[in-house]
């Protein structure tokens, strides 16, 4: 992962990196079993250069501890775009076209079992163009034979806390179906 981080780093492929402060690689146990994928760096993320440091990124972080788990505790964190979209705009289609090449070889690399969604953006570039976070949250798909759900992004919980009990049990979904695969490994 080394060598890819450097090469990641100076990465010049779109123009946010004339305005990023830090390309923000992700974070995590490198052989995570959950990879979660978020939007793009915010301000505090583009300062640090870490994902999710920011108020959702605390929020996040609580919803790991819940079940056990951190950053670094069997998950990786990374973004759809590594550098910071000004004004914490979208990513335009050509900034994520630009970028996710790194977030491909990145989930090679990591090789998680499932790959968790967080909010509209990722999980319409991760799992379906159309998908529509507040109808298919929590539902795992198979992909390139990976499993990947989407959750609902932790700004969004901060901005309508109704998603917070439903975010939860997507959590727990994700908890259980972990289980469920590590079982099936051990039957086998
Ligand atoms: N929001 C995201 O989608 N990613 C981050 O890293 C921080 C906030």
């Amino acid at each position: 992962m080394d060598d890819f981080r450097r090469e990641v780093m100076e990465c010049r492929r779109c123009d946010l990196c004339q305005t990023r402060k830090n390309v923000v690689f992700g974070m995590g146990d490198p052989h995570a079993d959950i990879l979660l994928i978020g939007e793009g760096p915010g301000a505090q993320e583009d300062e640090q250069g870490l994902p999710f440091v920011g108020r959702s990124g605390k929020l996040l972080d609580q919803f790991l501890d819940c079940f056990d788990l951190a950053r670094g505790k069997n998950v990786y964190i990374a973004n759809i775009v590594k550098c910071r979209p000004p004004e914490n705009r979208d990513p335009t289609p050509y900034e994520q076209e630009q970028c996710i090449g790194w977030l491909y070889r990145q989930i090679e690399l990591i090789d998680p079992k499932v790959i968790v969604c967080l909010g509209r953006i990722a999980a319409q570039v991760m799992i379906r163009d159309n998908f529509r976070v507040s109808v298919e949250h929590g539902v795992f798909y198979e992909k390139d034979g990976r499993l990947i759900m989407g959750t609902f992004h932790p700004a969004a919980i901060l901005r309508n806390p109704n998603h917070k009990p439903l975010a939860f049990d997507d959590f727990a979904k994700l908890r259980d179906k972990l289980e469920e695969l590590s079982q099936k490994e051990t039957e086998r």
